[in-house]
């Protein structure tokens, strides 16, 4: 049986994502809060990120009839009450005891899909258990990380499978960490205790010992980092439709698909990979104008508001996702915290949909956007 999380009183005056994150900082020590809020280097696309968001002005209509609209989104075969995911995030116990079941919990309270991290700090199939039986769950995804060892890879998607996961999320922008200079100013470690317990088991990669012309990079880490070639391979290991997330470029999303990609989520990884690549805000129209108007496009980074999510949707998303919102809902309040976001997140979206007279997520169009 999994543990079912702690009920906690949301914190008086919070009633945004912001307070949320004001909030989450006394809640959270220099090195969970270097993890967590951290971004690449300057943290240049970091900022982006929010700024532009916050540089697209909306277009309100008047005395539209709107009665009876709603923000349900079909996605991969499914009705989803509305467009907001949770993202993957690692260690989620770093936040709060309850960790990946607590954000779960509320995911499902909530109508929430979850992609669920390949570095979560609980097992994979618990937090399955939590929220498969719940009757108003949104998807469950499981975000992949190719492992160096691809026997070990082919398990843990065997393992996601049989546990009900319903897609993969490969990540596909990260085959190295960031510059995460905050990271390396506090020290950052994991506390004892909390670890990537998914990957219990993986063999340690076999020592290389490096020439001096050799790189640590490409002699390396990246013997082992997957090409298209793996996803390919994925295909044939797996039935579960693929995502691949974190992708930035035209070029790569018609690949994406031409290689068979069921969806593409566009994301720079919240400005954690490399600084100084835009804003995904500014990515996302040459994303679906590329891959055309059937393929689930999805993207994150920055969205911090309803506003932003109805944005993203004129902008050509399928359904956004969020990071960092959440985590810091659940440092506040646990599972409670984690609800709350969501549901200030899908409050806001419907009160700006009625205020420039969309009923539905198909009346918001470019033409949504003041320019
Ligand atoms: C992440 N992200 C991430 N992505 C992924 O594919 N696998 C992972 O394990 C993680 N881990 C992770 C940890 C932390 C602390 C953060 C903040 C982010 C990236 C995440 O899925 C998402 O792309 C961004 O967080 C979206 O940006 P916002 O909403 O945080 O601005
Ligand atoms: C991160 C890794 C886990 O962003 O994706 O910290």
């Amino acid at each position: 049986m999994s543990r079912i999380p702690a009920v906690e009183a949301i914190p008086t005056g919070i009633v945004s994502l912001a307070d949320h994150e004001q909030h989450a900082r006394s809640r959270l020590d220099d090195n969970a809060w270097a993890y967590f809020s951290g971004g690449a280097a300057d943290e240049i696309t970091l900022r982006a990120n929010r700024e532009a968001w916050d540089n697209i002005l909306l277009s309100t209509r008047v005395l539209r009839r709107l009665v009876g609209g709603h923000t349900r989104v079909q996605l991969l075969g499914r009705t989803l009450a509305h467009p907001v995911l949770l993202a993957p995030v690692a260690f989620q116990r770093m936040a709060h005891a309850d960790g990946e079941i607590a954000s779960a919990y509320a995911a499902a309270m909530q109508g929430a899909g979850l992609v669920l991290s390949s570095q979560s700090s609980m097992p994979l199939e618990q937090i399955a258990q939590a929220m498969l039986g719940e009757a108003t769950r949104g998807p469950l995804w499981f975000q992949l990380y190719f492992q160096h060892d691809r026997g070990f890879t082919r398990e843990l998607v065997q393992r996601a499978e049989a546990a009900g996961y319903e897609a993969l999320v490969v990540t596909v922008d990260a085959p190295s960490s960031g510059v995460r200079d905050r990271e390396r100013r506090v020290g950052f470690k994991l506390p004892e205790g909390i670890s990537a317990v998914n990957l219990a088991g993986l063999p340690p990669p076999k020592p290389v010992t490096l020439a001096p012309h050799q790189s640590r990079m490409f002699d390396a880490l990246l013997t082992s980092a997957p090409t298209w070639a793996d996803i390919e391979w994925l295909k044939g290991v797996t039935r579960l439709p693929i995502l691949l997330k974190g992708v930035m470029h035209q070029d790569d999303a018609r690949f994406a698909v031409v290689n068979g990609a069921d969806g593409i989520i566009v994301s720079n990884h919240g400005g954690r990979t490399l600084d100084t690549t835009p804003a995904t805000a500014r990515v996302l129209p040459c994303i679906r104008e590329a891959v055309g108007k059937e393929c689930p496009v999805l993207v994150d980074g920055g969205i911090r508001r309803g506003t932003d999510v109805l944005k993203a949707i004129a902008l050509g998303a399928s359904a956004v996702l969020i990071g960092r919102p959440y985590v810091y809902g659940l440092a506040n309040a646990g599972a409670m915290g984690v609800s709350h976001v969501l549901r200030l997140l899908r409050d806001e979206l419907e009160i700006a949909m009625a205020l420039c007279g969309c009923a539905t997520l198909a009346d918001i169009s470019a033409d949504t956007l003041f320019n």
